[in-house]
């Protein structure tokens, strides 16, 4: 009971650090270059217009700065924003009371809009094209559709998936962009912005280490921030240095390329149980304990990305260089 009360607790600090880091207009908000530059023009063109932005669907692996780029927008706009998500939403009513409560311009999020169940999607079609929506009132013999009129407003959509959303979905969204893993520089400049908010003095090749191990993504490389950050306060003067940071990350289980004990249990059972593969993703879901969904959503986009893991018609494979990394020998009886 106690303890559950405590981590409770920790919980919420976590969440407090996380919002005191989170940029909130474009020039706090590293790297996307493409995107920052495309999303000012859009913006600044519905800003000249007075309208609303275009909908704006955003995609890309977890961690890399959706949510907050959808903060953004809203900020750089100068309205609200109303945040939401796929599986949140359950019935076409849910969605018509969201759609009804905005206020002109602003912004509706829905996070994980691939899940948003088919008869709410197609509540949005109208909603998105002509600002409108339809609701039945009455029942049966008596019921009949009404027409009700919607404020100008953007939606932003945001999936790790892209593939899984509907086409008549993705079409309605003006604008598509892609968030592409940080480099190394991008993410030691994010580590460095955090640790000055989080006032950690931190040296410049700590920095760069836990870039090198933070697998391109600023939510990683803020999570090692903190953990690494503990070790400073608890075993050392407070100061991270190259030393520090190396012994953290190496107790806890992050490798020198990030990876951490899942991904190497994913790829030693390709090879140990699977010989390397090929093998479906829901085997070595079952294999390792893991759900497939989290192993397609979080791990393996990193891992093909890096060039350790390849998806075929048949399944996954891992690759001659899964092998070196791994300090094991190719098998030979194939
Ligand atoms: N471009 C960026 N610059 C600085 N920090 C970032 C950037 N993108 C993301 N972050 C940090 O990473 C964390 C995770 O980002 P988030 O927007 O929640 O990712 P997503 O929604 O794509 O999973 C945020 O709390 C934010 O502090
Ligand atoms: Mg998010």
């Amino acid at each position: 009971m106690e303890e559950r009360v405590v981590s409770q607790e920790a919980l919420g600090a976590e969440a407090q650090l996380e919002g005191s880091i989170r940029p909130v207009e474009f020039s706090q908000y590293i790297g996307q270059e493409k995107v920052k530059e495309n999303l000012k023009v859009f913006i600044e063109a519905a800003r000249l217009r007075e309208e609303s932005l275009d909908h704006v669907l955003l995609h890309g692996p977890p961690g890399l700065g959706k949510t907050t780029l959808a903060m953004i927008i809203a900020n750089e706009m100068g309205v609200s924003i109303r945040t939401t998500s796929g599986p949140a939403i359950e019935k076409a009513g849910d969605l018509a009371a969201i759609l009804t409560a905005l206020e002109p311009g602003d912004v509706l999020f829905i996070d994980e809009i691939h899940r948003l169940p088919r008869a709410v999607e197609e509540v949005l079609y109208p909603a998105m094209e002509d600002f409108c929506i339809d609701i039945v009132i009455g029942k049966e013999a008596t019921a009949r559709s009404v027409r009700l009129d919607l404020p100008p407003f953007t939606l932003v959509g945001a999936t790790t998936r892209a593939g899984m959303l509907s086409a008549p979905l993705r079409d309605r969204f003006g604008v598509h962009l892609r968030l592409e893993y940080y480099n190394e520089a991008e993410l030691s400049f994010i580590i460095e912005r955090s640790s000055e908010l989080l006032q950690v003095s931190m040296e410049k090749d700590a920095a760069l280490e836990m870039a090198r191990r933070s697998r391109g993504t600023p939510r990683i490389a803020n999570r090692l921030l903190r953990r690494v950050r503990d070790f400073a306060q608890v075993q050392g003067d407070g100061k991270v240095s190259k030393e520090l940071a190396d012994n953290a990350l190496e107790k806890l289980q992050v490798d020198k390329l990030g990876l951490d004990h899942i991904d190497h249990k994913l790829l030693t059972s390709i090879i140990e149980k699977f010989r390397g593969g090929p093998v479906g993703v829901d085997t070595i879901a079952a294999a390792i304990g893991e759900e497939s969904n989290t192993i397609e959503d979080v791990y393996e986009p990193y891992l093909m990305q890096i060039g350790f893991l390849i998806r075929t018609p048949r399944g996954r494979m891992v690759t001659p260089q899964t092998y070196t990394h791994l300090g094991l020998e190719v098998s030979q009886d194939e």
